[in-house]
């Protein structure tokens, strides 16, 4: 398991406004898929602008330890050999995915439709989150759970059967971490594979599956679900990757922009996949001046540059429906929240208590803590707004959670006293541009 160094308080305070653009780093999602299909490929794969996070370095350090290659050529350029489908070694040591719930989940998939034993580990809260929300649909289609730690969790050791068995399966939770293990297991197994999903979550599997060479066909379900069909053991050549910058990085300093007065920031070639985009539409019905330019496509999915500027906003209601849409910005869109006029309630939260923290009672403890009144109501957040600057002056426990660090960061620039989040170490999983992306805005840290 990682060991975790010393903890490194940040602090942040009010200061000048912020302005001028940005780039954020590449999509976390779409980086760890691009380094998985690579490995799962014929031949090479060529990834351009792929995020240098810890997280999706330690997927990368997976890839090599299942008998794949990912060779950095340059920033953000990596070139990954792939084994094919079917053709993973099995590895010597354990995998440590340290904070990555995305690569360590869409891996067993992976690992466990191939004849091999693999041992998954974590950092502290990877070993806190629940895992057999991905064990019980392997189980289902011939992986042996070997071990596992008490309630499903890692470290846990997955044995896969001679051949995967394709099943149909409606995943219980809204979550593409669950749709793509499923899939990536039905990779390597005879016919077809189903994932029904109540709630349609981010693409991003389906879309690459398909640009790599796969039968994959996707068809309504309900009113808001969607089935998903795959045949398996199809040759894969994911030929190059492009990756867009991260919808879920650039809602922070555009966030900073919205409460800091006197700011304008643009956020360069943001995606808008319509899976992703919950929180700019939440934020332009709080009344938020958000402006796109310059629309373009890259590898298959829409970007764009995205305008902030400071402005009042108001409380809103979220509807759980579009939760899917936005399940990482709601630490972020609570900041947003405590600065506005009026109540804004964010319903249908309960998914938010296994992410990297349980951030529904993270995000309250810490608005709390710089003087914000807010309310959990069953699997509601309430954040009464102050209309205006917050107190701030409070400590805020990240408990390992990159997304944590980084709002309560953000709301530090606009508080009337800093904001000190404990440990600012964790932002390195998915942002580890953040602090001097900041800087160049005009914002002021301590570390
Ligand atoms: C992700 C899916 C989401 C999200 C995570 C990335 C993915 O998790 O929170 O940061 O890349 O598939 P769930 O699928 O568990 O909701």
């Amino acid at each position: 398991m990682t060991s975790h160094t010393p903890p490194r308080p940040v602090s942040a305070a009010p200061g000048t406004p912020l302005r001028g653009r940005v780039t954020v780093p590449g999509d976390k999602s779409i980086s760890h898929r691009a380094l998985i299909l690579g490995c799962l490929s014929i031949g090479e794969t060529r990834v351009e602008n792929l995020l240098e996070g810890e997280d999706v370095i330690r997927t990368a350090a997976a890839v090599r330890a299942l008998g794949g290659r990912a060779d950095r050529l340059g920033p953000g350029r990596w070139r990954v050999t792939g084994v094919g489908i079917g053709g993973l070694a099995e590895p010597a040591e354990p995998l440590d995915f340290g904070n990555a719930g995305t690569g360590s989940r869409l891996m067993m998939g992976v690992a466990g439709s191939h004849p091999i034993t693999a041992t998954f580990d974590g950092d502290a809260s990877l070993r806190s989150r629940p895992m057999r929300r991905i064990l019980d649909p392997l189980v289902r289609m011939g992986v042996e759970v070997i071990s596992e730690a008490e309630g499903g969790r890692v470290p846990l050791t997955l044995r896969g059967p001679a051949e995967t068995i394709p099943i149909t399966y409606e995943t219980p939770a809204p979550s593409a971490q669950i749709k793509s293990a499923v899939l990536l297991a039905g990779l390597n197994s005879p016919g077809l594979t189903t994932v029904i999903e109540r709630e349609a979550t981010r693409d991003h599997t389906e879309r690459m599956l398909a640009h790599a060479g796969a039968e994959i066909r996707v068809e309504p379900e309900g009113q808001h679900g969607r089935r998903i069909t795959l045949r398996g053991q199809p040759v894969l050549r994911a030929g190059e990757i492009v990756v867009p910058a991260d919808p879920s990085s650039a809602a922070f300093p555009l966030v900073a922009a919205l409460i800091v007065p006197g700011s304008r920031v643009t956020a360069e070639g943001v995606m808008l996949n319509p899976l992703r985009t919950g929180l700019f539409q939440t934020l332009r019905e709080m009344g938020a001046e958000l402006r796109e330019t310059n629309r373009r496509d890259i590898g298959g999915e829409e970007i764009a540059d995205v305008e902030a500027t400071f402005g009042p906003l108001e409380g809103v209601e979220v509807p759980a429906a579009r939760a899917p849409t936005m399940i990482d910005e709601y630490p972020i869109l609570a900041v947003a929240a405590a600065f506005a006029r009026g109540t804004t309630r964010m319903r249908g939260l309960a998914e938010l208590r296994v992410k990297e923290s349980d951030r529904l009672a993270a995000v309250a403890a810490g608005l709390a803590a710089n003087g914000v009144r807010v309310q959990i109501e069953g699997d509601d957040l309430l954040v009464h707004g102050t209309g205006g600057a917050v107190p701030g002056g409070g400590t805020v426990a990240t408990h390992l959670d990159h997304r944590l660090a980084m709002a309560f960061l953000v709301m530090g620039l606009a508080a009337r006293e800093p904001v000190t989040v404990d440990d600012g170490a964790m932002i390195a999983t998915s942002f580890p541009s953040f602090l001097p992306l900041f800087e160049r805005l005009g914002a002021r840290f301590r570390a």
